[in-house]
């Protein structure tokens, strides 16, 4: 039996309490899974590890994430750390996490789940069914292109520049993880820039039709502008199946994707580094979308279904137990349909619960799976 190392990083906020939930789900499979067992080690991370160490991830939390099979990360930031220096900020842990591991390829996907259907702000008919994959670049563009500075100029006055940089090989590489998952539903990919405003929007555009040509030509590819696709995930959000997108427009087409699936507090995401020449393995963190939430934080309030549905993801991407993440979704859905709703997607008639609730809710379900 294979046994695989993961590293928790629950970090701030409601991070800490949907995490408690991961491991509840872990408990039960190293309980219950003849396949694999999982060695969890945990460190601190975004203001948690600032307020112990002074910065928001330490070298040896680094170095335990690039030993690992898998990094399940919480969520991190809050007012508490809205005063600390730019660089130590809590965001800052999960930007170092990204880029040191060279996490490129964020899997963001946006699943209706029916029970839902109408928890969402748009209508019930434009998002029962949605199944769309947002394939977000992860560690380049306008997040880490240089220079990036706030300048005093001569006259006193102060400049701000970030940089929005692309080269081809860093488009090239999602392009094609793009078109390999559309291959695997529904054979569609949109790729969202604009090139009618930036040069990076160009050559975007430029390479993605290069290797649609040469690696993909079987797959259907539509172009987009980004503006339109945004106006589009609101009109009609079923056209879509694959987006792929840079790292800015993906943060923003991320969480409105969300959005119209009921709630941020549904949407897992995975990043993974480019497979190892030799290993064939590949770096990886799992993240729900949503974060820290600092307004319900440590009250048990939090949904716990986006931490569980990315430890999902780690089964799938990472660890090849594509039935266990099946089941696990599984359980999910049905914990749904009986009606349990945390207060994030509390509609008339269902019952509320609360996080440690929903998680035990989850791992009963797998339990009548199991049996
Ligand atoms: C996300 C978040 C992060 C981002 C923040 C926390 C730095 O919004 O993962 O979408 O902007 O990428
Ligand atoms: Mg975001």
């Amino acid at each position: 039996m294979a046994t695989f190392n993961l590293l928790l990083l629950p970090g701030d906020g409601i991070g800490v309490e949907t995490m408690a939930e991961v491991e509840r789900v872990i408990a039960f499979l190293n309980k219950n899974s003849n396949k694999a067992k999982f060695a969890c080690q945990s460190d601190l991370v975004g203001g948690a590890a600032y307020d112990k160490h002074g910065v928001a991830i330490t070298d040896e939390a680094m170095a335990k994430a690039m030993k690992s099979d898998a990094v399940i990360f919480g969520a991190v930031g809050g007012p508490k750390w809205a005063g600390v220096p730019y660089a130590v900020r809590p965001e800052a842990g999960l930007l170092r996490l990204r880029k040191d591991m060279g996490l490129f390829a964020n899997l963001r996907p946006a699943i209706c789940y029916p029970a839902l259907a109408d928890a969402s702000s748009l209508k019930r008919e434009l998002v029962e069914g949605l199944d769309i994959m947002i394939v977000r670049e992860l560690t380049g563009g306008v997040y880490f292109g240089e220079p990036k500075e706030i300048v005093t100029l001569e006259n006193g006055e102060k400049r701000a520049i970030d940089t929005q940089l692309y080269t081809t090989h860093e488009i090239e590489r999602i392009a094609k993880v793009a078109f390999d998952l559309a291959r695997k539903r529904g054979n569609k990919v949109h790729s969202a820039e604009k090139h009618n405003v930036m040069r990076t929007g160009v050559l975007w555009k430029e390479v993605v039709t290069q290797v649609h040509k040469s690696y993909a030509p079987d797959v259907t590819l539509e172009h987009i502008l980004a503006d339109n696709c945004a106006m589009q995930l609101v009109r009609q959000p079923k056209q879509f199946d694959v987006i792929v997108t840079d790292n800015l427009f993906g943060d923003v087409l991320s969480d409105e994707a969300a959005m119209a699936t009921g709630s941020l507090g549904m949407l897992p995401s995975a990043s993974l580094g480019a497979p190892d020449p030799k290993t064939g393995k590949r770096l990886a963190l799992y993240e729900p979308v949503h974060g820290s939430a600092p307004d319900i934080a440590g009250k048990g309030l939090a949904n716990p279904i986006a931490t569980i549905a990315s430890f999902g993801m780690a089964l799938r991407y990472s660890f090849d137990m594509g039935k266990e993440a099946d089941m696990l979704d599984g359980a999910i859905a049905a914990v749904l349909a009986k009606g349990l709703r945390t207060g994030d997607i509390m509609q008339a008639g269902m019952q509320k619960v609360g996080t440690s609730e929903m998680g035990k809710a989850i791992v009963d379900e797998l339990q009548k799976l199991v049996a």
